[in-house]
């Protein structure tokens, strides 16, 4: 059975597929300093270790998405990124939410992330889904002005 989550605005939240790695790679870009290229989405699609989750609509056009790295009985946040058009409309809890229910099925009991400390949009969303700051890394994400701002570490048990 296709795995399917319901997100607002008439989306619906669902496991990416090889071809979507080059919408995720350009959603990617908008949302962060430096890109990755499109080959690394397409491997990490590819990968069971590596879930991705698009939050789209009936045609499947794709607003955003969360990827997830497996390890043993832990998980990874890898990346999260919400079409600039479509932010604080709620997709990005939709897509978390999901990546939440679907890991219930998975070994993985705990989830980590890292963030810019100054992303506030970013750590509130965590916040409000019962991440918590574990440590910080002082000086650890470049910025443009060749400056370097600090990341949290948080984490969240998955149940
Ligand atoms: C971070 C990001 C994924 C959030 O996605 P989103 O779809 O806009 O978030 P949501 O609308 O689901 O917000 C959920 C909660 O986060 C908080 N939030 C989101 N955007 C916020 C903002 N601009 N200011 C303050 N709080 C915000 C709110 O508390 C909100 O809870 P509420 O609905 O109860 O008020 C999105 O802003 C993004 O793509 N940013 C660029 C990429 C990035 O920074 N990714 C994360 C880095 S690890």
């Amino acid at each position: 059975m296709e795995k399917l989550w319901m997100a607002p605005h008439g989306l619906h939240i669902e496991p990416a597929e090889t071809g979507d790695a080059q919408r995720l790679a350009k959603l990617h870009e908008q949302g962060f300093f430096r890109g990755w290229p499109v080959a690394d989405f397409t491997a990490f699609i590819a990968d069971r270790q590596t879930p991705a989750y698009i939050a789209c609509d009936a045609k499947r056009r794709i607003s955003g998405f969360a990827l997830i790295r497996l390890v043993a009985d832990e998980s990874e946040l890898l990346t999260i990124a919400v079409d600039p058009k479509w932010r604080n409309k709620g997709i990005g809890r939709a897509l978390l939410k999901a990546v939440f229910a679907d890991l219930m099925l998975s070994p993985a009991r705990k989830m980590f992330l890292e963030v810019d400390a100054e992303n506030l949009s970013a750590v509130k969303l965590y916040e409000r889904l019962g991440f918590a700051t574990i440590s910080s890394r002082k000086g650890y994400y470049p910025r443009p002005d060749g400056s370097a701002a600090t990341a949290l570490v948080m984490s969240r048990d998955l149940g």
